[in-house]
């Protein structure tokens, strides 16, 4: 892998997702097993939904896609189910081990998959029809140059589909509530709470106003941006119904497609 732009802060990162790939942490079946793929995958789409309206996976069959940033490869089982030409990296062994065990275990193949870092992408000029990446590009210290990468190495014309999070969401807000108000630092900025307590160290979340801006000066269209409610934000995991009505409130109040914790965004390379 080039790790050429290796830095303290982004072993830290590898580091802490290469204990456990994402969403496989509360898993409890035997390691690498078909139930324990499938509870991933059903646990996965219950509680995320919204990705398969995102991904419109079966869209790109015959495609040349890249997935950045596979983890334990849900999504990535999905690309080559629906029959594109599908490419992934990660920055952890961890994830293309799980990635390997689950398409051997179904039997599919992937055109290519390695570890590899989404700052410097390991892919020629132009190459793909479609670069996906769900929750990524944010953990990674330089996100700018994430998305500079990205857009390399899409083809002119080709897409581009990227969700990171969105810091003027519910979430965010109780995660504030969480480790700033409750912890009697209530002038922690979100920005700071989220960078120390968001899953892996430096973790970054944005507003739609502050992604306008990063696309502005780069050669893409903006198809289109949504923030909607997500399940993260209408607190799934809590086990009070008067909690959960409270978040299904201030989801009425504030917009249920304006507080959402996925910012999820779709554009085009320009030609
Ligand atoms: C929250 S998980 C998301 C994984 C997967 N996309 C999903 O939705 O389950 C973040 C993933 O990003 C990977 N990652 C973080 N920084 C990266 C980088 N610079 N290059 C490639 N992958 C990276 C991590 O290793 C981890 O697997």
């Amino acid at each position: 892998m080039n790790m050429q732009n290796s830095n303290p802060l982004k072993e830290s990162v590898k580091k802490y997702w290469n204990i456990a790939s994402c969403g496989t942490e509360f898993i409890r079946e035997q390691k690498h097993s078909k139930s324990y793929f499938e509870a991933i995958e059903n646990f996965r789409y219950t509680i995320e939904p919204e990705i398969f309206g995102f991904a419109q996976f079966t869209r790109f069959h015959g495609k040349k896609i890249l997935e950045v940033g596979v983890g334990a490869g849900s999504d990535f089982t999905q690309w080559v189910r629906a029959g594109s030409l599908a490419h992934g990296i990660d920055l952890t062994e961890e994830a293309i081990n799980n990635v390997q065990e689950r398409l051997k275990l179904y039997e599919l193949s992937a055109v290519d998959l390695k570890c590899g870092d989404a700052e410097n992408l390991p892919y020629e000029n132009n190459q793909f029809d479609l670069v996906y990446s769900w929750g990524v590009i944010h953990h990674s210290p330089d996100t700018e140059r994430c998305l500079d990468e990205i857009i390399r190495v899409t083809k002119p014309g080709g897409q581009i589909k990227i969700m990171v999070y969105n810091r003027h969401s519910l979430f965010a807000f109780y995660q504030y509530l969480i480790f700033g108000l409750f912890k009697g630092q209530p002038f922690q900025s979100l920005a700071s709470i989220l960078f120390k307590n968001q899953e892996s160290p430096g973790t970054k979340a944005y507003t739609i106003k502050e992604v306008h801006q990063l696309l502005s000066s780069r050669p893409v269209s903006v198809t289109i941006i949504r923030t909607p409610i997500t399940n993260h934000d209408l607190l799934y995991y809590h086990q009070s119904k008067f909690v959960k009505m409270l978040a299904r409130t201030a989801a009425s109040i504030f917009g249920w497609e304006k507080v959402g914790w996925f910012l999820m965004i779709d554009l085009q390379k320009m030609e």
